[in-house]
């Protein structure tokens, strides 16, 4: 079967697209042909060894597909189920994959498989952000950065749908429109005006109650200073590049805010989490809180382009790969 494989830490380019062997699931393991997989910006860090991963590797942490054959002591699971999952072991870009069936969830009727690839991972990370890393609540002020991209068409509607005024951000003129749709009440573009400026204008000084920060290095300081006195700062990307030093009195104590760098595998350590959020993502989308359209396609052999743009931040929304 068809993998992509990386045997050193680099650019697009170290993505190799090859033919390899699946092995056979394990006692509690299940062989899944995967129909759509996921694309996601922890790929890239990945990839670039930011987060270093032992190498030769395989990539990719999300994909939906149906299991073909189940290991001895499989219990959770059997040969046909449709299954979807967001975690290591690392390897979704794959035609096939085995993977323990404590990480899988059974995807509803109702959802597809591209749809199911693109909403386990960053749909279970818009859950815990908006539930349990910081439970929004009615009338926040909430700030998310990128609010055209994959999580923002994503967490963007179901923020407004719990019912905070949602202000995001975007890079470049035409993301205006994507965001709005993203159901954010205001949108700054970043590139062209200060967005601290920018959203006093809006909630005035010191008034934003949750930042969710994507971005990172280049948006860090500036989300702080739009935060209120005892505000949440939940620092949760890097696609700008890494926060890794934090000033504690400046940036912390100055305002007294709460700070959190939280990662999907910190609220799915137990089973019924990863099962209970995927269920909340899957009960959004059915009751229609949000819609998820797949902004493009690539096929296996492609997942180096798909890596370029993406990076190139020329996605508006979740891209699948398709084996
Ligand atoms: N901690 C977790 O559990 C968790 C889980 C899932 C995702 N994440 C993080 O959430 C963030 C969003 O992930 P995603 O997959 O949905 O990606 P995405 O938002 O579709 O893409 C990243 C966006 O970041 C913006 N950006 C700003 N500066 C950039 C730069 N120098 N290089 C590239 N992009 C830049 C771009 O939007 P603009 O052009 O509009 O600026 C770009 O489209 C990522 O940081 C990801 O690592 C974290």
């Amino acid at each position: 079967m068809k993998s992509i494989k990386i045997g050193k830490f680099g650019g697009p380019e170290v993505l190799k697209i090859q033919d390899i062997e699946v092995g056979k699931p394990g006692p509690k393991e299940v062989l899944i042909k995967n129909n759509s997989i996921g694309l996601n910006f922890i790929d890239v860090y990945h990839r670039t060894g930011l987060y270093p991963i032992p190498l030769p590797s395989g990539i990719g942490l999300e994909a939906c597909g149906q299991i073909e054959e189940v290991g001895s002591e499989v219990s959770l699971f059997k040969v046909g189920d449709r299954v979807t999952h967001a975690s290591m072991p690392i390897g979704a870009y794959s035609e096939k994959q085995v993977m323990p069936e404590e990480k899988l969830v059974s995807v509803p009727d109702g959802i597809s498989d591209e749809v199911a690839s693109c909403i386990t991972l960053k749909g279970i990370t818009a859950e815990y952000l908006l539930h349990r890393a910081y439970p929004l609540k009615k009338g926040d002020k909430v700030l998310y950065h990128a609010a055209a991209g994959a999580l923002g068409q994503i967490l963007c509607p179901w923020a407004n749908a719990l019912g905070a005024e949602v202000i995001g951000t975007v890079g470049s003129k035409s993301k205006v429109e994507i965001a709005k749709k993203n159901g954010c009440h205001h949108v700054i573009n970043y590139s062209e005006k200060d967005f601290v400026e920018e959203i006093e204008k809006i909630v005035g000084k010191n008034g934003i109650d949750v930042v969710y920060d994507g971005v990172g290095i280049k948006t860090f300081k500036g989300s702080i200073e739009t935060l209120k006195i005892r505000g949440m700062m939940v620092a949760f990307g890097n696609a700008s590049g890494y926060v890794d030093t934090l000033d504690i009195k400046k940036d912390i104590n100055a305002k007294g805010l709460f700070f959190t760098r939280p990662s999907i595998a910190h609220y799915t350590v137990k089973r019924e989490e990863l099962v209970e959020s995927a269920k909340k993502v899957f009960d959004a989308i059915l009751s229609k809180k949000f819609t998820v359209e797949i902004s493009k396609k690539y096929s296996l052999k492609d997942a180096s382009q798909a890596h370029k743009d993406l990076e190139a931040r020329l996605l508006t929304g979740p891209a699948v790969i398709i084996p």
